[in-house]
């Protein structure tokens, strides 16, 4: 099969969900990735993969769904080159508009030897009977040969042919440990595509880790050295140290597109957007100074910077906050604001709620005006989300009391409706928080450890709401859990709530046999 490329066309291949969830903490459950592969759909990824399907029930739901909601972007599903990964994948992505297959296998003498336990000719061997069968399945198969850039380079070259030969139409190769300097990136696909026959029928993709924090800088190498699919992620989640960022790979060939001619076919008027999205969904804080998407990417602070940027923005300014969605934060609503003032006011900022869920938020939205004078934008989208959050809920926060300073001893009486029966509970702990969540465990008993407990203010002032992100472990599964609210602890409570319902819905889901095919 020949690929008619645009020459400078790059497509990119986003694996927020697959190697983005691999982070230690980062599990989503099927609501919140269904959320993020609508908005990742909407903001223009060519290719979206959507997870593991052999390594969990969950991850195999996630396929299977995300395959059915999403309408312009290719759902891929990943697999080793073992035919019941292959299948399981393929299973997955039956009803997906456009589906990929996305197997892969370590070429490493490193990881051959200690990990595989496979001789090159094994491994060959393998290359071309996954690849095969991944064909019988679907059309677009991709194939990644893992820890590319410590690969022995004549073996590596075969192992492409081999793919290529066997009906891949995508070969990635990826910088699995982050070692590789951009130069030795740019040449590898140089060297390769200069070498192996048929390597102009394919398309060539980059996916590189960021244990040296060269992770962008390789990406775009291996652009420049003839790839043209860059695999990354939102805000560079992945394992480890991250995956390439997205946002700033497009943003660098956006800017920078006199030295880089490349094109993305990403609104990046979306990038702050589904940046805060993904953030608060796994409670992974975006570092302040994190280009494109930090808090402070576009403050000025120094008197210097701020007279130039008053005289003209251009003085300090390579792109305008705009340019990524990072809007000056408005003054929204207040309390005599009505129903249709405020769903405008949503459908503005993206959101498109149902008519309960809507009615549901104007409530919520109007208890909020009734505590604080001003509601902002920033107040909205926590607001927003955290109705989201709360989804089909078993335990659901009603009431509480607690009894905190330094008089005596903290205690909380807690009540909550527990799958739709009301019941209460008091209980005493180091601290208010910590009375809380006893509290809970009381009402509900669980073995659940306590992870993180992250506080963030929405906004600015002490009337702000807070933001709390809890996470919990059982088993070596983590999820985590958030709450909004203008009181710190009953957001605390409602955060530990959620990731409790969060830890039920895995508990359901998780097939035991499954969980060994991670590797
Ligand atoms: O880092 C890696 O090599 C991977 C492969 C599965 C593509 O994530
Ligand atoms: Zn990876």
């Amino acid at each position: 099969m020949t690929i008619i490329q645009e020459p400078n066309r790059v497509i990119i291949f986003d694996t927020t969900l697959r190697d983005g969830e691999q982070s230690p903490g980062a599990a989503m459950n099927l609501e919140e990735k269904l959320r993020i592969a609508e908005a990742l759909d909407q903001f223009g990824v060519d290719v979206i993969e959507a997870g593991f399907p052999i390594s969990s029930n969950g991850d195999f739901e996630a396929v299977t769904e995300i395959s059915k909601l999403v309408k312009n972007a290719t759902v891929c599903g990943l697999a080793r080159a073992g035919m019941k990964d292959i299948d399981r994948a393929g299973e997955a992505l039956k009803h997906a508009k456009r589906g990929r297959i996305h197997t892969f296998l370590s070429t490493s003498p490193v990881h051959m030897k200690h990990k595989l336990n496979m001789t090159p000719e094994q491994v060959l061997g393998a290359v071309v009977a996954s690849v095969t069968r991944a064909r019988d399945l679907v059309e677009d198969v991709e194939w990644s040969g893992e820890d590319a850039t410590r690969t022995e380079f004549d073996f590596l070259c075969r192992c492409i042919e081999a793919a290529i030969k066997a009906g891949a139409s995508t070969i990635n190769l990826p910088d699995t440990v982050g070692y590789a300097t951009p130069q030795e990136y740019a040449e590898m696909f140089r060297k390769v595509i200069a070498r192996v026959p048929g390597a102009d029928t394919v398309r060539f993709s980059t996916h590189c880790h960021n244990d040296l924090g060269l992770a962008v800088a390789n990406s775009l190498a291996g652009v420049i050295g003839g790839a043209r699919q860059i695999e990354c992620s939102i805000n560079g989640i992945g394992e480890r140290a991250g995956n390439a960022a997205l946002e700033e790979i497009v943003m660098a060939m956006k800017v920078r597109h006199d030295a880089m001619p490349f094109d993305t076919n990403i609104d990046t008027s979306q990038i702050a957007r589904i940046s805060k999205l993904v953030s608060s969904t796994i409670a992974f804080p975006v570092q302040y100074n994190k280009a494109i998407v930090g808090k402070n990417a576009f403050a000025h602070e120094s008197g210097i910077h701020q007279d130039g940027m008053l005289k003209n923005a251009e003085t300090y300014e390579i792109m305008r906050p705009e340019d990524v969605g990072v809007a000056k934060s408005s003054l929204v609503l207040g309390k005599l604001s009505g129903r249709h003032a405020f769903r405008e006011k949503l459908s503005a900022m993206g959101y498109e709620l149902g008519a309960n869920a809507l009615q549901d938020a104007f409530e919520r939205f109007k208890a909020l005006a009734d505590k604080k004078r001003h509601v902002f934008d920033e107040d909205i989208v926590a607001l927003v989300d955290d109705e989201m959050a709360r989804g089909q809920d078993r335990l659901r926060f009603e009431n509480m009391r607690v009894v905190a300073g330094t008089f005596g001893p903290q205690s909380a009486e807690m009540e909550l409706s527990i799958d739709g029966e009301i019941r209460v509970g008091l209980a005493r702990g180091d601290g208010p928080v910590d009375a809380i969540f006893n509290a809970i465990r009381g009402l509900y008993p669980h073995e659940a450890s306590l992870q993180l407990y992250q506080v963030h203010a929405v906004t600015e002032g002490t009337d702000a709401q807070a933001e709390v992100s809890v996470r919990l472990e059982e088993n070596g599964k983590s999820v985590t859990g958030r709450g909004a609210d203008t009181d710190t602890l009953v957001a605390s409570a409602k955060a530990y709530l959620n990731a409790l319902n969060k830890l039920l819905v895995k508990r359901q889901k998780t097939a035991p046999e499954a969980m060994s095919a991670t590797h």
